[in-house]
């Protein structure tokens, strides 16, 4: 697949690389220096090269959002026209120092961002695991038991690339519903960071899904 990286940081910069290093095409774009997308272009070692929003955008078969809240508007008017586009999103509703969901309960950040560009087709992913562990789990990704991912959206075509994009990395995606229950997993991602930055255990903290009884 073609793969665009709106916002090339921790979680962009890793995700790009790893997808080219799956065999994707990726286009790396939205980094404050254009030096730091050419070298996250050049080490990805696959198919994968620097651009615009706009230029990551087109052509793309999937892009990833991966920006903080404040510069989703900024990031989405350099992108120009989605329409009909799969955005396959982490990024999460964080207020400015990161310690607070600025929306959360009735509605989600996905969910906003769904209204915001409606002809697009949004799937919240990725947002539940910290960016640390990303590399670790696509060295492990051919081991039989794989840390579950959860994804949701409104659209089955757009979360099938999705998932795709999720097995490539190394999780084993676990479909969650439509769009509107982002409002119960990005909570869920705050827990999940608070665990792996203020508890005990670390970045490393995985979960796994397993039916019980039965
Ligand atoms: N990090 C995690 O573990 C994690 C986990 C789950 C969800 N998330 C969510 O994922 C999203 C991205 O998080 P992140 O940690 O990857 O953030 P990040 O490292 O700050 O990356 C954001 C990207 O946006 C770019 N950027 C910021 N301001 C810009 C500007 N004015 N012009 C151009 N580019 C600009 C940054 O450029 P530079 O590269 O130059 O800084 C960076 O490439 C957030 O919504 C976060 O809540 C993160």
């Amino acid at each position: 697949m073609r793969v665009g990286i709106l916002g090339s940081g921790l979680m962009g910069g890793k995700l790009g690389t790893l997808f080219a290093r799956a065999g994707h095409e990726v286009v790396f774009s939205y980094a404050r220096s254009e030096q730091k997308l050419k070298r996250l272009a050049r080490e990805a070692k696959g198919k994968a090269r620097p651009g615009t929003p706009r230029e990551a955008a087109q052509d793309a078969d999937a892009l990833l959002l991966a920006v903080h809240w404040s510069r989703i508007d900024d990031v989405l008017n350099q992108a120009g026209d989605l329409s009909g586009k799969v955005i396959v999103s982490c990024s999460l509703p964080m207020n400015a120092d990161n310690t607070e969901l600025v929306v959360a309960h009735t509605s989600s950040g996905a969910e906003e961002l769904a209204t915001m560009i409606p002809k697009a087709r949004v799937v919240s992913a990725f947002n539940t695991v910290p960016s640390e562990v990303l590399f670790g789990i696509f060295e492990a990704r051919r081991k039989a038991t794989r840390p579950s991912l959860v994804h949701c959206g409104d659209d089955s075509s757009s979360k099938g690339i999705a998932a795709e994009l999720i097995r490539d990395v190394g999780f084993d995606p676990v479909d969650a519903g439509p769009l509107r229950i982002a409002r119960y997993i990005e909570p869920f991602c705050l827990l999940v960071a608070q665990l792996a930055y203020e508890g005990k255990g670390g970045p490393e903290l995985a979960y796994r899904f397993e039916r019980v009884g039965r």
